[in-house]
């Protein structure tokens, strides 16, 4: 069955594009026939990671996997309302076209409150928030009072989780799992004593979601975005700092993508 996961957050800037497009690339790895929407139509970046992958294999005259990317026209009419109509109406038919030839279908939402990303979140099988370990972005989840040491909430974007996840079970269809998943930690930290940590562990009891580790903040992160490329793609050398730089980094992009998976009970993925 195929399983819808998205990456949502309303933070710009959370990393949710560069773990979406590091999950997509890892799954393809792994076999999944994986097939990708970009929601952020504005910005545009999960697709230029896509194009960017698509013109260095054709200059490099190589093959690397490559997820399947659905787009659709008329998002950039000016009036707001029917442009958030025709997101609806090209999410709606993008997800039931593609449920017949994919394994999953990986959703990238903007940090904005839009109503396609809205309705993508309600269409999740698994909804991965990606955040940095600060206060300043779990405050999106629930507000932390120092005094008395207690959160207040939820906050606005664990509301509109709330949301989807009601809207799931009037609809009578299955209710997400929601992970968060600690990015940009230090690469030298270990996640699992970050101060972060204990508060997310705390709040995940009280809004329902998972705490995961992802990716450490790494240049390398960055630096592949013009060729499209993942520390997957290139083999590491571990003689060497920057071998050693792709080595981490695999086993960082693999260890997210085993917890993701783990969440998705339903795929068989290739050894
Ligand atoms: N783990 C990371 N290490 C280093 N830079 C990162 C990492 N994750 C994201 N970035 C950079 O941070 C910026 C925002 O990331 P992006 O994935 O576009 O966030 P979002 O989609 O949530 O707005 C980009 O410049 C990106 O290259
Ligand atoms: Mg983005």
């Amino acid at each position: 069955m195929t399983q819808v996961v998205v990456f949502g957050n309303e933070k710009g800037g959370a990393s949710k594009t560069t773990s979406a497009w590091h999950f997509a690339i890892a799954c393809c790895y792994r076999g999944l026939r994986v097939a990708t929407i970009d929601l952020d139509y504005r910005q545009r970046s999960f697709s230029r990671w896509h194009e960017n992958r698509t013109k260095w294999c054709q200059s490099k005259g190589v093959f690397r996997p490559m997820p399947g990317l659905r787009n659709w026209d008329g998002s950039d009419a000016t009036n707001i309302h029917l442009r958030e109509m025709r997101d609806i109406g090209g999410l709606t038919q993008g997800i039931e076209e593609l449920a017949a030839g994919y394994d999953l279908i990986i959703i990238d939402c903007p940090g904005a409150d839009t109503q396609g990303a809205q309705f993508a979140h309600a269409t999740a099988d698994l909804l991965v928030t990606a955040m940095a370990p600060s206060m300043m972005e779990s405050d999106l989840l629930a507000k932390f009072d120092q005094d008395t040491r207690s959160y207040s909430g939820p906050s606005v974007y664990a509301m509109r989780v709330q949301t989807a996840r009601r809207t799931q079970k009037e609809c009578d269809i299955a209710i997400m799992r929601w992970l968060v998943m600690l990015n940009r930690y230090h690469p030298s930290a270990d996640p699992e004593k970050l101060d972060a940590v204990a508060h997310l562990d705390v709040l995940g009891k009280r809004l329902s979601f998972t705490r995961v580790t992802g990716i450490a903040e790494r240049t390398i992160y960055r630096d592949l975005f013009s060729t499209g490329r993942t520390a997957l793609d290139i083999e590491a050398k571990t003689d060497s700092a920057k071998g050693q730089t792709i080595a981490r980094s695999r086993a960082e992009i693999n260890r997210m993508v085993d917890a993701l998976l783990a969440n998705l009970k339903q795929l068989e993925t290739a050894p």
